[in-house]
């Protein structure tokens, strides 16, 4: 049956502008975005060197940061690799080449307000949806565009078979389209100001049943969509287990959705709520590991090649880092470990360990396998460029989360400790003294992985001024199962 839909017109190429477009955005927002996350960790070390500019204050320029990360260089990264992987995939043009222009310079349209609203002190002040509810417009516009273009893609498709690596794409396009229309809904008071629909309690319930799944959907699931794509293809083996990849995408997508209370440990939330969220979280550990077991071992029988590919690298080490973080976090959900954890930085130890090792690895490993192919060239400019920018990386990471890690527990432990009639046995201060020296070392590690970042944008620039932009042909199809 499918032979009869299996031609592709003789001639015809993939559409890779749009690809092209978000692949460089990427890495231009990743600069920015890492050198935000430098300039902040230097302030909390030295907070005066905002010079009291309220724009440059630490209050505004956090949200900036975790915005350019997570939705400029992780959005831009994701669109750039889903609309490559559908039409590799489905060995298709893209559906509405002009709409996917379109999505393109809307979403670009919403980061330059972002990085103009939040240092101006627009907010609605909740974590990962700060920006106010005009740009939540563009969002939704931008994101309906997106959505158009991969699921008419995948409609128009030549194979038959809907590759893996699409389902988790679709799947991270449509949970995070429920979760934005979900959590940001709103009463607008002005052009700039707006209300939650929601109150109390609920209105903390809702944001953090959008936060948590803003990490399982927009910082974890298209990333696994990449890995199950670049993987088999830069180590040039098929997928380890391809059932064990259909298992993985239901039970992930299934759990992640009810793991949310695990944010909010001790609040008003009845204690029922809390507990299912940690049920969940535990369950979570294992599709999150079974799907990091598919990954790894798509490499048996070519591990050789992981001591002289740094592509290869980047993609492996970034699921070591994947399971770390998933194994961390299901343990920091338990209600008595989250007790220690919960305000310290022991937190933003995890965040970092999934945001720079896991998506920031996987993010690296998947461009420089793709932005060659996209100018016409089958490698990067400077192969040693990026050997070097993997190992300043991975020691970046390491300062970083080792530094947050002993910070964070020791905080913990400081806050708790008691003496015999009850006092507190430390001041508050005293625990900021004790935890400068690491505030230190995690700037230095994150200087070096803002340099591993520069090198890559040199070695990009290279790379696109040594090659060109040259159309790809799509294979002819013959025969299909
Ligand atoms: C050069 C690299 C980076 C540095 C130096 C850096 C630094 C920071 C700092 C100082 C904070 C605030 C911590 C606090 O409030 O105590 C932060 C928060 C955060 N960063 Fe980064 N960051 C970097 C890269 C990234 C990347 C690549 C991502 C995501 C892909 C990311 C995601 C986040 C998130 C989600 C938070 C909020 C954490 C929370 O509220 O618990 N960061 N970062
Ligand atoms: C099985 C998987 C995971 C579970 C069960 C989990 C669980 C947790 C828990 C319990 C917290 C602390 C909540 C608190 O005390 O406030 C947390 C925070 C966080 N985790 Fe995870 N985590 C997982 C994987 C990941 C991954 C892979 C990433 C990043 C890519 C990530 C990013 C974050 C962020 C950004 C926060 C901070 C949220 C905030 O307070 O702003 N997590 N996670």
């Amino acid at each position: 049956m499918a032979n009869e839909r299996a031609q592709a017109a003789p001639g015809a190429v993939y559409e890779d502008g749009p690809v092209r477009a978000f692949a460089l955005a990427a890495v231009l927002w990743g600069v920015v975005g890492m050198a935000v996350g430098v300039f902040i960790a230097a302030q909390l070390a030295w907070p005066e060197i905002g010079a009291g500019i309220p724009w440059l204050s630490y209050g505004r320029l956090r949200p900036l940061h975790t915005n350019a990360v997570i939705f400029a260089f992780g959005g831009c990264t994701l669109m750039a690799t889903s609309y490559h992987v559908v039409q590799r995939t489905g060995q298709t043009r893209l559906f509405a080449p002009g709409l996917a222009w379109f999505h393109f310079w809307c979403w670009q349209l919403v980061i330059v307000a972002a990085a103009i609203s939040l240092p101006l002190g627009f907010t609605r002040g909740k974590e990962y949806a700060e920006l106010e509810w005009p740009i939540g417009v563009l969002i939704t516009i931008a994101w309906v565009a997106y959505a158009i273009v991969f699921f008419g893609t995948v409609g128009r498709r030549k194979i038959r078979h809907i590759y893996v690596a699409n389902w988790f794409f679709g799947g991270f396009i449509l949970a995070v389209a429920l979760l934005h229309i979900v959590n940001g809904a709103v009463m607008p008071v002005s052009f700039w100001k707006s209300y939650s629909a929601y109150a109390g309690v609920q209105d903390a319930m809702v944001q953090w049943w959008y936060g948590h799944n803003a990490v399982g959907f927009f910082l974890t699931a298209g990333f696994l969509g990449m890995m199950y794509y670049y993987i088999p293809k830069q180590a040039e083996r098929p997928v380890y287990s391809y059932r064990l990849s259909i298992v993985h995408f239901w039970a992930l997508i299934f759990t992640y959705m009810w793991a949310g209370p695990h944010h909010l440990h001790y609040t008003a939330l009845p204690d029922w709520a809390q507990s299912v969220g940690m049920i969940f979280s535990l369950v979570l550990l294992a599709p999150s590991w079974g799907g990091m077991i598919n990954g790894i071992m798509t490499l048996s029988g070519a591990w050789h090649k992981l001591r002289d590919d740094p592509i290869l690298k980047f993609l492996i080490v970034s699921l070591s880092f994947y399971g770390m973080s998933t194994f961390e976090g299901p343990m920091m959900s338990i209600k008595t470990v989250n007790a220690l954890s919960h305000y310290t930085d022991w937190t933003i130890g995890h965040v970092h360990s999934g945001a720079l090792g896991w998506v920031g690895l996987i993010s690296m490993g998947s461009l420089y396998h793709l932005i060659p192919r996209m100018f016409g060239r089958t490698q990067m400019y400077s192969r040693r460029a990026i050997e070097l920018h993997f190992w300043i990386a991975t020691l970046g990471i390491v300062l970083y989360i080792a530094a947050m890690w002993i910070a964070g527990v020791m905080q913990g432990l400081m806050w708790r400790a008691v003496n015999p009639d009850g006092t507190l046995v430390y001041t508050f201060v005293e625990s900021v003294k004790a935890t400068w020296p690491f505030y230190v070392a995690r700037l230095l590690g994150g200087l070096l992985y803002l340099a591993g970042m520069l090198v890559m944008a040199w070695n990009v620039v290279r790379t696109v001024q040594a090659g060109r932009a040259q159309p790809v042909r799509i294979p002819q199809v013959m025969a299909h199962a």
